[in-house]
């Protein structure tokens, strides 16, 4: 059998996402182990499940440290190699926001974040970070020192939506209340935006008229549990892989689009 891959998982909540997870692990269905388990919301339930199960567990706690940073704006100090034009130039998550002063509050107080995010996963060496219901945007600044080879991404999300509809913070509830009569679920590789990376897996259900909003989450989150684990697994046997599909556009533009190939066998 092939090495094991190592997993990290990031959290926000309930970590519903991320038992599904390690429990595919102890059941072989992903060849792979959950190796720490991190937060930047120090009352996740996440993190307690984690924290039984003998998985280590680390906090970065985002919320204390936009505090900080908006009280004392004069007093913090950014990691020595971030680079606030690079990062800015390359992020699309406020690409049409024309606050400066916002962006680059933004900007200033993830590196910080992220920068002791990556502090607290150097013990643990990893060969894919999972974000289960993790509600926090990741900017180039991480993705870039995550992602080192090409083509190999190797940070996935999973949305609770079929994107590229309704990305953001509530997908179960923006399909609900678009009145859609199918929802779904969707696991992608992060890029620069927002739940805009490669699609590597989707599943759907059907939105019955007498469905209430959390008939639809019940639904969503069945698919989650088996969705998230399939792709994992996947990238387990080096499956995955980002190319780049060129194609032409509505207006005979030509166009290039990251997608994900998967490999029929075992490679
Ligand atoms: C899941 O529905 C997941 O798709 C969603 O949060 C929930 C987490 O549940 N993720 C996002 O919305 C990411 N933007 P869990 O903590 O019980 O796994």
């Amino acid at each position: 059998m092939k090495r094991k891959i190592k997993i990290g998982v990031l959290v926000s909540g309930s970590g519903t996402n991320m038992d599904a997870i390690i429990s595919a692990c102890a059941e072989e269905k992903i060849n792979g182990e959950v190796i720490f388990v991190g937060s930047d919301n120090p009352a996740a339930k996440g993190l307690e499940k984690a924290a039984q199960k003998k998985i280590p567990t680390f906090v970065v706690d985002y919320a204390e440290i936009i505090r900080n940073f908006k009280t004392d704006p004069e007093n913090h100090f950014f990691p020595d190699d971030f680079d606030f034009e690079d990062i800015k130039i390359k992020q699309s998550l406020l690409s049409n926001e024309t606050d400066a002063q916002k962006v680059s509050t933004f900007i200033e107080t993830r590196a910080i974040a992220e920068a002791a995010f990556l502090e607290q996963m150097k013990p643990y060496p990893f060969d894919l970070l999972v974000l289960a219901g993790f509600m926090r945007n990741l900017t180039p600044y991480f993705i870039d020192r995550v992602n080192t080879a090409s083509g190999k991404p190797k940070i996935m999300n999973i949305h609770p939506a079929l994107l590229p509809a309704f990305p953001g913070v509530d997908g179960y509830g923006d399909t609900f209340r678009y009145g859609c009569k199918v929802g779904g679920c969707t696991v992608h590789f992060i890029d620069y935006g927002e739940d805009s990376g490669p699609i590597i897996g989707q599943r759907c259900f059907p939105i019955e008229a007498t469905d209430t909003i959390d008939d639809v989450k019940q639904k969503g989150l069945a698919l989650e549990y088996q969705l998230y684990p399939q792709c994992i697994q996947l990238f387990a046997q080096n499956r995955l892989t980002v190319v780049k599909m060129t194609y032409t556009d509505n207006h005979g533009k030509i166009s290039q689009r990251n997608v994900v190939k998967i490999a029929q066998i075992d490679q």
